[in-house]
């Protein structure tokens, strides 16, 4: 028999479910998809007994694989969406659906934030995305259901307790509320009773700890054995840097999925950031990370593919895209579809294509799309230098992993090194390992890193091709200054 564990990440688009034996080899995948609801514009929400319903349904189909029939399931852990908010009465239901990551309805509640404790909050710009401000939106308009709320979690602390009926919250999440201190890792109940909070706030663990075994029924219900130890896991974003190998000071994450980020390892609370950049523990228990966010990274070419190139497939996308040239003929796209958190923490603005002619092609609009979210994330990267950061290698994962045409590209525009991952499963394997080093079954979590991840190419940067890119740079950055009245004023009279 092989003993294997599971890395289970609770994303947006869908629940992912992965079998990694002692080695590190994957044995077994399965996703089940997710539906988002989006009942008002900027309104963004989830069931959470749909990610454990697709949490039971991944697990089991995945159980039945020809691959995992001498398997036996020892321990899991999580990763999952960060910052979205689930409610639970006293009978541990959930009271209303989860309000996700990229709504955007509680601007006024950030205000409230803003004009009573200022715009930086535990290390932190005051965002409509954490938890903190849908919350207080709760709070503010549903009376009936803010008067239930017995405690609140994140989406892979629900699951987990569905599969544990332990409540918990490990930092990596908890610190992306802005309930939590990162620096001391404790909640922050002087902020928690300033806006009326109460005493709402569960029960913290580290990333790594143990939290309990898979309830007896759910494990009989799964068809695993009685024994599977449960470790906390982590936010998405961390687990994927975990994965990735990304654990010391300045080693540098560029994840393309719906949502981009560039995030970078920090030394506890080493520096304190602005330009809306994003300051959460890590995974590990002595580290910490800052981090850059582009709401709709993947979502734009996602948008794309639906909308406009829909009789084509993403590698076709990408493929059209690389047979435009830098700057694609004179036309810049921003990816503010959902509105954006880094750098401009604005949830009115939207996206744009400046300089559309009749000359410009489906590559251009592709490649358009490519590069402006690559800029996006490009400005992270530019801010964290510009604070004395040394950034010179990234390591990508997700989407823009995918095509070695996108990895040249990020290469090129970030002027760094870029490498891919050999076996790449984004943060699922983050919380793979979790578990693996929860079992011991490595004398460290060094050791499993050197076993479990492989680097595969890596995309040198070409200077003469960053200062083509660096030409066009400066106008991407422009277009916000210049579009904000117009697409935020386009907004207010569309809805
Ligand atoms: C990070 C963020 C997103 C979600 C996606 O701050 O909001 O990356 O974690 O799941």
């Amino acid at each position: 028999m092989t003993d294997v564990v599971l890395g289970i990440d609770i994303g947006t688009s869908s629940v992912k479910v992965i079998a990694v034996d002692k080695g590190g080899h994957v044995l077994q995948t399965k996703s089940e998809p997710l539906e988002v609801m989006q009942l008002q514009p900027g309104y963004s929400e989830q069931h959470p007994d749909d990610w454990y319903q697709a949490t039971i349904s991944a697990i089991k189909q995945l159980l039945t694989q020809n691959e995992m029939k001498h398997a036996v399931v020892k321990g899991l852990s999580f990763s999952g969406q960060m910052h979205s908010l689930v409610i639970i009465d006293e009978h541990n239901q959930p009271i209303r659906p989860a309000i996700l990551w990229n709504d955007t309805r509680s601007t006024p509640q950030c205000e409230q934030i803003i004009r009573t404790i200022g715009d930086y909050v535990v290390s932190n710009p005051v965002l409509e995305g954490f938890t903190l401000t849908k919350l207080l939106w709760v709070k503010d308009n549903e009376p009936d259901n803010w008067r239930k709320i017995k405690t609140f979690m994140l989406p892979k602390d629900y699951v987990r307790f569905k599969l544990t009926g332990n409540v918990h919250m490990e930092y990596s999440d908890a610190s992306s509320t802005l309930l939590l201190d990162p620096k001391e890792k404790k909640w922050r109940k002087d902020i928690a009773d300033l806006f009326g909070i109460g005493d709402i706030c569960p029960e913290l663990v580290a990333s790594q700890d143990f939290v309990g075994m898979v309830d007896k029924l759910v494990a009989e219900e799964l068809g695993l054995n009685e024994d599977v130890a449960v470790f906390a896991g982590g936010g998405d974003n961390a687990c994927g840097a975990l994965g990735a190998g990304i654990i010391h000071p300045n080693d540098t994450l560029c994840s393309i999925g719906t949502s981009g980020v560039v995030l970078s390892c920090e030394d506890q609370q080493s520096k304190e950031y602005r330009h809306n950049m994003h300051y959460f523990n890590h995974v590990l228990d002595d580290m910490d990370y800052v981090m850059g966010v582009t709401l709709a990274a993947g979502g734009s070419l996602n948008w794309l593919k639906n909308n406009v190139l829909t009789q084509f497939d993403y590698p076709e996308i990408v493929k059209m895209a690389s047979q435009s040239t830098v700057g694609s003929r004179g036309l810049l796209f921003t990816p503010y579809l959902s509105g954006e958190r880094t750098p401009h923490g604005d949830s009115s603005i939207r996206g744009s294509f400046i300089g559309l002619s009749v000359m410009h092609t489906n590559n251009d609009l592709a490649r358009a799309v490519i590069e402006g979210v690559t800029y996006s994330l490009f400005d992270s990267i530019q801010y964290l230098r510009s604070q004395g950061k040394s950034i010179d290698h990234v390591v990508a994962i997700g989407g823009g992993a995918r095509s070695n045409f996108w990895l040249q590209l990020q290469a090129d525009v970030f002027n760094t090194k870029v490498s891919k991952l050999k076996y790449e499963e984004g943060p699922s394997m983050g919380a793979a390992i979790i578990a693996v080093n929860g079992l011991g079954w490595y004398e460290s979590l060094e050791a499993v890193l050197n076993q479990f991840i492989v680097y595969d190419t890596t995309f040198k940067p070409d200077p003469k091709m960053h200062e083509q890119y660096m030409n066009y740079f400066d106008i991407y950055q422009n277009v916000y200054q210049q579009t904000q009245s117009i697409t935020s004023e386009l907004l207010k009279r569309s809805r």
